[in-house]
């Protein structure tokens, strides 16, 4: 949700900045802009539409050389997505520019204040009241930036990032953060500011965290972080563990493409050192206490989208190995409707990004309420994993494109290392059954390897489908999520209706949906290892098929049981049920990434999305 990029040093600012946006454009891409400071003035342009349309302002009309420059890439809130709205905005006396990520909530007011004192507003953003009122506060800060912008801090509500530069001080970058992600990079003679580490890896890997409520002070060679009272706080210095590289495209098209080919690497990493030589668990990183583990008596997961659809998966396995209850809730409903969670439960905050903001509130909440909190997560000195009480990291690497795949996968393996450490810790299931299953685990990168393997077939139907209006996905137990996230994944890519069902949910209404030619696409249950699950599977299939559906069914090797019944079958290796969602998502995701290719979208940046929603 917006992307952020400052820059101070001896390097040209605008190249910096740019190639930084470029790398956090799948934050949002409505609308691009930057501003820099030279001979003592703020040169500022700005364009709605992707960062495409920019660079393309910046060939038409050039900027002077600096070597102090912020950038930004919108996901519009407030205000559509026009050039007038796109940050940065600047103060009416062209003193103080300013970009945001976040929602100022008492923007109106404060909008109302300006007007009433005779300030012309030129956007319908919430942003634009910051440059005005950053340049209100200056006379009374005696004009140093820093303390202005502590000051207007302290008057806003909301989430948000800030950073801002005035002309008048061409060597200070000051940025701000209240629930939106700041980082800073320190680098040797140029620091950097941003709202995720990709932007800058390529020039230092030093970071520091910031933390709520801070504003942060960057000159080329100084970092200077306090509260919004003035105090000075100390940054959390950490390393970036991955190269730029790694959020690059290596030779893919697409990054969902690169993404989607690099699970079985991603699965094995979030496995590595979790698992002793003698089969056990070891979980050891997270600071998880035994014996809170052994005195909760329930398990609530707290994620949205793709990550809520892991937690679901997880729900499967954590119940059946330690006979917890395991709940799973939507980020976004869980704080409003009074959810029963206390000292006795675990809440587990499922983010790939860590700054999901829906997640981040229901996190907050559970915390009042006295839970015991873990984080699953992706994404290193995010704030998900900073405010929780535990945490375990996925080792997906960056995640660019904005439809979830390797995430997924590995938020369902670190589940469910959670879910076989509870077990180990309670007693809930004996040591060779722990090492059945992990043994199982470990041979889920291989597993995954070979369905990609076998895509092609996957891709021809996702071609030969991409005029159909409405795609159905059904599934049984695990099966269940997984027809969720093939069902989500369609939509967010190909902008296409399509929905997921429990199958035997079907014939309490939704089979009015079926009609001449639909496709239903159908996740089978293991015909050996479910072979009750299997067969009720098979009779939904015949009730659909019976009014027209067209059927498409993601069977196990064998299966010979399904052939009869559907018009098409996708392979996948034979494993246990509980493994199946690992193998059984990697199709739904070739399918839709190659039908929203087919229909010509722009599959890495969907539109109306953002990667990382940072606001509620
Ligand atoms: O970063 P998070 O895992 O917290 O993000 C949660 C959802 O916004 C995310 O999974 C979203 O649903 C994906 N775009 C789906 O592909």
């Amino acid at each position: 949700m917006c992307g952020i990029v400052g820059y101070v040093g001896q390097q040209q600012a605008l190249e910096i900045v740019v190639a930084g946006l470029r790398r956090l454009e799948y934050r949002g891409y409505d609308s691009a802009g930057v501003a820099v400071i030279s001979d003592g003035e703020l040169s500022v342009r700005k364009k709605a539409g992707k960062l495409a349309n920019l660079e393309t302002l910046l060939g038409s009309d050039p900027m002077p050389q600096s070597t102090t420059g912020i950038g930004h890439t919108r996901w519009a809130t407030h205000g559509g997505p026009t050039d007038s709205n796109a940050h940065p905005h600047v103060s009416e006396d062209s003193t103080v520019a300013v970009i945001h990520n976040g929602i100022i909530e008492n923007f109106a007011e404060l909008r109302s204040e300006l007007a009433a004192a005779g300030v012309h507003l030129a956007s319908e953003t919430d942003t634009e009241v910051v440059a005005h009122l950053l340049a209100h506060e200056l006379p009374n800060a005696d004009d140093d930036l820093p303390e202005a912008m502590r000051r207007v801090c302290r008057r806003l509500e909301g989430a948000f990032t800030l950073v801002a530069i005035d002309r008048s001080q061409p060597d200070v970058v000051v940025g701000a953060r209240r629930n939106s992600p700041l980082v800073v990079g320190v680098g040797d003679g140029e620091n950097f500011l941003a709202s995720d580490v990709a932007a800058f890896v390529a020039h230092t890997k030093q970071a520091l965290e910031l933390g709520q409520d801070q504003v942060v002070v960057l000159t080329a060679d100084s970092v200077t972080v306090t509260d919004f009272a003035g105090e000075p706080v100390e940054a959390k210095p950490y390393l970036v563990d991955w190269d730029a590289s790694a959020a690059e495209k290596g030779g893919y098209d697409l990054f969902m493409l690169k993404e989607i080919a690099e699970q079985p690497r991603a699965v094995a990493d979030s496995l590595r050192g979790r698992i002793t030589k003698d089969g056990r668990i070891q979980l050891d990183e997270t600071n998880l206490e035994e014996a809170t583990l052994r005195s909760i008596n329930k398990v609530v997961v707290i994620a949205c989208g793709t990550a809520a659809h892991a937690g679901m998966v997880a729900k499967y396995a954590i119940e059946h190995w330690t006979r917890l209850p395991v709940e799973v809730e939507l980020a976004s409903e869980f704080r409003y409707r009074d959810p029963i969670v206390g000292p006795d439960s675990l809440v587990i905050a499922i983010s790939q990004s860590g700054e999901t903001m829906d997640t981040l509130m229901a996190l907050r909440y559970a915390k009042t309420q006295g839970a015991r909190t873990l984080a699953i997560c992706n994404t290193v000195g995010s704030t998900i994993p900073r405010e929780s009480d535990a945490v375990l990291y996925t080792y997906a690497g960056p995640e660019i494109a904005v439809a979830s795949t390797k995430a997924f996968l590995t938020q369902i393996i670190a589940a469910y290392l959670v879910g076989m450490y509870l077990a180990q810790v309670r007693g809930t299931m004996f040591e060779d059954e722990i090492r059945r299953v992990l043994l199982q685990l470990e041979d889920m990168p291989s597993k995954v390897d070979l369905v990609l393997d076998t895509t092609e077939g996957v891709r021809e139907l996702a071609r030969d489908l991409a005029n159909s209006t409405s795609v159905l996905f059904l599934g049984r137990h695990v099966g269940y999520p997984v027809a969720l996230e093939g069902a989500l994944k369609l939509k967010e890519l190909a902008y296409m209706h399509a929905e997921g069902f429990p199958a035997g949910e079907l014939k309490h209404g939704p089979i009015a949906l079926i009609e001449d030619g639909v496709p239903v696409i159908v996740v089978v249950p293991s015909a050996t290892g479910r072979a009750d699950l299997h067969d009720k599977v098979i009779s939904n299939i015949q009730e659909v098929r019976a009014r027209g559906a067209r059927v498409i069914a993601i069977a196990e090797e064998g299966d010979e049981g399904i052939t009869p019944f559907a018009d098409h079958v996708i392979r996948i290796p034979v494993v246990p049920t509980l493994m199946q969602p690992l193998v059984a998502t990697v199709p739904l995701q070739v399918f839709a990434c190659e039908l929203a290719t087919a229909k010509g979208h722009d599959v890495d940046q969907p539109r109306n999305l953002a990667k990382s929603v940072t606001v509620e």
